[in-house]
């Protein structure tokens, strides 16, 4: 059953090339690279006329939430709100009817997203879901929605789920983008193309598996990491910090780069290593100096970078290196060496990586 793996979470991360694969069909046409979404064309005046867009949802699925928030601002220029379930639904929050919620939620079971889903179909909210799951709770309570088809996810580190999650929204914000046209032609196709070519990336991604396994060997020692990022894997980190705590049992706390100065970087030392997402993007040259600036106070650095870096590499200690594809995609591609990162190294400190101690897969009750 775990296919030969010796965790599932081992599994559930190689199979990201298939599960894109599924999650991809029969959405994006492979001649003409057009996104099509039945939840989406069901409901085009909805999303045509949306005032804003409020993500609802809790871990992982937040995190991919907040990735969704930058992809549909930058896409579609609609006003877009990430909310914690649990915060959500305990604060009399403004809901009005020209509103979209999106729930996203791996089990479609998780207690906190299925009460908010429940009190914005009370005020009126159109409410869309993002599940896996298929006939969930959550994928019942919701108008409409779009599946992430990545199978049965077992692990509890959610892996496959969280790129699936990204993927749905990069083609959710294309095809909202297309019906509002708030998006360019070019950038559309770069995008839908990039998507096409995802299972293919990751395959390519994946090779870095033995020498990330490698570098978990010698951080094994850490008692607490940063996971640094900027613009769309400013999530990724967080993301990264999420899979590292869960099966690890390792602090670790993800921060937007340039927030180090406004106090975190108080907590660097040459005992607290930093995971610097460096890939190239508008951001790059900052997120260079944040790097300088923690390899000054003697901190080591893992960088993922892309193959041709010739900046960042001579700041880190370690690099892992990654194929560089559409910026607001490159949060997929980056996930999963922090997923084998955390893999790792939770394998060699010998934790139980697919039930860590206190979680359970689906949090039913609040
Ligand atoms: C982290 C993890 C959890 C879930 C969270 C939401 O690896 O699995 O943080 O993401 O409990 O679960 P779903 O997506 O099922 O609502």
């Amino acid at each position: 059953e775990k296919g030969g793996y010796p965790h599932f979470m081992l599994k559930e991360i190689y199979e990201q090339p298939s599960t894109l694969v599924d999650c991809i069909r029969g959405r994006i046409n492979p001649d003409t690279c057009e996104v099509k979404l039945s939840g989406v064309i069901d409901h085009r005046e909805k999303f045509v006329n949306a005032r804003r867009i409020i993500f609802v949802a809790c871990g992982t699925s937040w995190h991919a939430s907040l990735i969704g928030e930058h992809l549909i601002e930058s896409i579609c220029r609609i006003p877009v709100e990430v909310e914690y379930a649990s915060e959500f639904r305990y604060r009399n929050p403004i809901i009005r009817e020209d509103d979209i919620v999106i729930a996203v939620s791996q089990s479609g079971e998780t207690a906190d997203t299925l009460a908010a889903v429940e009190l914005a179909r009370k005020a009126g909210a159109f409410v869309f879901g993002i599940c896996n799951v298929v006939g969930s709770s959550i994928a019942r309570a919701t108008d409409s929605g779009a599946y992430i088809h990545v199978g049965p996810e077992i692990g509890v580190a959610s892996t496959k789920a969280f790129t699936g999650q990204v993927t749905v929204m990069a083609m959710l914000a294309l095809a909202v983008g297309r019906e509002r046209e708030t998006v360019s032609d070019a950038y559309y196709h770069e995008v839908s193309s990039a998507l096409l070519y995802l299972p293919e990336t990751l395959e390519e991604v994946l090779k870095v598996a033995p020498q990330v396994a490698d570098l978990a060997k010698i951080f094994t020692y850490a008692h607490n990491f940063i996971y640094l990022g900027r613009g769309y894997n400013y999530p990724t980190a967080l993301e990264g910090a999420l899979k590292l705590k869960e099966i690890s049992y390792i602090h670790a706390e993800g921060y937007p780069a340039a927030e180090m100065k406004h106090g975190p970087i108080a907590l660097i030392d040459a005992e607290m290593p930093t995971v610097a997402i460096a890939t190239p993007d508008h951001t790059y040259e900052k997120t260079a100096s944040n790097i300088e600036e923690i390899r000054a106070r003697g901190g080591k650095i893992i960088a993922v970078i892309a193959r041709d870096d010739r900046q960042v590499r001579r700041s880190a200690d370690y690099v892992i290196e990654v194929p560089v594809i559409a910026e607001c995609l490159m949060p997929i591609v980056v996930s999963v060496p922090l997923q084998l990162l955390a893999y790792y190294i939770a394998v060699y400190k010998g934790r139980n990586v697919d039930q860590p101690r206190n979680l359970a897969k689906s949090v039913t009750v609040e």
